[in-house]
């Protein structure tokens, strides 16, 4: 057992100090690229100022020749590129791999100032974060960084999913979740071949009509396609929200259907998520769009503050009723159009018109 006293200690001697609390940076669209790819590492400097996060893939989607080819891509940018408002993470290979050990000891003496947040995929448990968090301190106090490195875990085992809440307790570098649902399926035996998204075979069905006392089963009946990912992403928000860090939709593998990743990315930012990844520059503008609270309803959230004066007591707006909770509520959404107007200044204007 470690004494609480403990906890905001670092984990070596000369380690910067782990951060009380993880500071609230707007993330929504994590735009992958691979840095050993010359195309897309070329195209690197163009998206800082237009994505919230830049993140180097190193694991799945980068094969097994071109690792090392990677990791140093990630250097290279790393040192070269001004990265200015954006975020810089990296997603490195998994524990269980010949090449994680590589990615951390070369990252961080390397390029360790640049980097924002380091995400580990396959996390299967607590013990999986603390094994990176005293290496990261060793490395951090060897390489002489002042700001501690966050860390991101993937949330792709059925064990990582079963163990969720110990997962974000296991460190205080812990800066958010994202789901995995493409290797989360595997884990789990779910028979889908997609990348995240729905499945048209998922679904409940409207109850057969009756038709003079006789059931009519094969009558036309509708259909509703259900979310595969509800439960997930409903555990995992919970998780994130007990302990301070943030939860993020992960891939959306039909780049062609801009319709269903809006539906899915709603989805998750409507239970909780703050961002989800792109693998494409047109889900960038997705994620922009649907992690940034409408205009209608920011301006809706600030009137019901002001009709709220110390925010308790009820009101009727617009026949509704108003009290301490949609308060509450209505200052979340406040409190995010805030962040994001600070760093993206069409929002403010959009924001700032609609002022009450
Ligand atoms: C992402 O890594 C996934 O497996 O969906
Ligand atoms: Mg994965």
């Amino acid at each position: 057992m470690r004494s609480a006293k403990d906890f905001f200690a670092p984990l070596a001697v000369g380690a910067p100090a782990p951060l009380r609390e993880v500071p609230a940076r707007p993330s929504r669209a994590i735009h992958f690229f691979d840095p050993g790819n010359p195309k897309m590492a070329a195209k690197v400097p163009d998206l800082v100022g237009h994505v919230d996060v830049l993140l180097g893939n190193l694991e799945d989607a980068v094969k097994a020749e071109n690792k090392e080819a990677a990791c140093a891509g990630l250097v290279r940018i790393g040192r070269e590129v001004d990265f200015g408002p954006t975020q810089l993470w990296t997603r490195i290979n998994s524990l269980d791999s010949p090449w994680a050990l590589d990615d951390l000891t070369t990252l961080v003496p390397a390029i360790g100032d640049k980097l924002d947040v380091i995400m580990v995929p396959k996390v299967q448990g607590a013990e999986d974060i603390h094994y990176v968090d005293r290496l990261l301190a060793q490395l951090e106090a060897k390489a002489g960084l002042e700001k501690p490195l966050l860390v991101h875990a993937i949330l792709e085992t059925a064990r990582g999913v079963a163990n969720v809440e110990e997962i974000c307790a296991a460190s205080p570098r812990m800066q958010g979740l994202s789901l995995g649902p493409a290797d989360l399926a595997a884990d789990r035996r779910m028979k889908t071949t997609r990348v995240g998204g729905g499945h048209p075979g998922y679904l409940v069905r409207a109850d057969a009509p009756e038709d003079g006392g006789q059931t009519q089963y094969d009558a036309e009946r509708a259909t509703y396609q259900q979310d595969l990912w509800h439960y997930t992403i409903a555990r995992m928000v919970d998780a994130c929200a007990m302990h301070g860090i943030y939860p993020y939709y992960g891939p959306f593998g039909d780049i062609a259907d801009e319709v269903a990743c809006e539906d899915q990315f709603r989805n998750a930012f409507l239970l909780g998520c703050v961002g989800a990844w792109s693998l494409h520059p047109k889900q960038i503008a997705i994620a922009n769009r649907v992690f940034s609270p409408s205009v209608e309803d920011v301006a809706h959230a600030r009137r019901v503050i002001a009709a709220l004066g110390d925010g308790t007591g009820a009101v009727m707006l617009d026949g509704k009723m108003e009290d301490d909770a949609s308060v509450k509520q209505c200052q979340v959404m406040v409190t995010l159009a805030e962040q994001l107007s600070e760093i993206d200044p069409e929002l403010r204007k959009m924001y700032d018109e609609v002022q009450a």
